[in-house]
């Protein structure tokens, strides 16, 4: 059973306690944070302090995807915050990275965009908790699916069993009731939805359409 993780990018803010608890009763697996600086992507969302005031509205799962040049420095704070896991951007990655991160003590995955190389994780997936394809450019909810993704998850997981490894796929951006059964179909473990979500009148009926029950 594939799993939903919620992105709360583009939730009504002006509500968000009444969002959370919505999307968790309508049966969500977690909630996934997308945390923006303005320079790894051009848009700036939230930080810590909002991951502080979720962690206190919900025990899902947090996962806060790191969509900024210097994960190094900021993810302690998310990992203080409340996030219990921690997915930062292989673009913006160095040798040092991933040992650093993984210095928090929290499961740590690796973000890919659409156009970046699978081989440039290969060599970590020993090291990951979760890999995640990007199904749209980074920056901004709503987007459109970008169908190339499933035959990226395809060849991610023929490596990731190559391997002999157990690391969940997740993809991200344009995932919907239409996109998300190629996606389950194509491998994905993790479907993060966030517009298709908190722009409907019935979130449980999303989550049943996006997860295939
Ligand atoms: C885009 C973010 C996505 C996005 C969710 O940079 O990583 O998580 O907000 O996408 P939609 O709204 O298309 O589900
Ligand atoms: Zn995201």
């Amino acid at each position: 059973m594939v799993q939903f993780s919620a992105s709360i990018l583009n939730c009504d803010f002006t509500r968000l306690g009444e969002e959370i608890r919505a999307a968790e009763q309508a049966g969500v697996d977690a909630f996934h944070l997308d945390v923006m600086d303005g320079h790894f992507v051009p848009n700036i969302s939230f930080g810590p302090p909002v991951t502080a005031h979720i962690r206190g509205l919900t025990s899902l799962p947090l996962r806060a995807h790191l969509m900024i040049a210097d994960p190094c420095k900021y993810a302690p704070r998310f990992a203080e915050t409340g996030a219990d896991e921690i997915l930062y951007h292989i673009e913006v990655a160095d040798e040092d990275t991933l040992p650093v991160l993984l210095e928090l003590g929290k499961p740590i995955g690796v973000t890919l965009n659409p156009d970046t190389m699978l081989e440039s994780i290969y060599p970590i997936l020993p090291r990951l908790s979760q890999v995640l394809l990007m199904s749209v450019y980074p920056g901004f909810g709503g987007q459109k699916f970008i169908p190339e993704t499933l035959f990226r998850i395809d060849t991610l997981k023929r490596e990731i069993e190559r391997q002999k490894l157990s690391i969940p796929i997740a993809i991200d951006g344009g995932v919907n009731p239409e996109t998300a059964p190629a996606a389950r179909d194509a491998g994905a473990d993790i479907l993060i939805v966030g517009s298709a979500l908190f722009k409907s009148s019935d979130y449980a009926a999303v989550v049943r359409a996006v997860k295939g029950v």
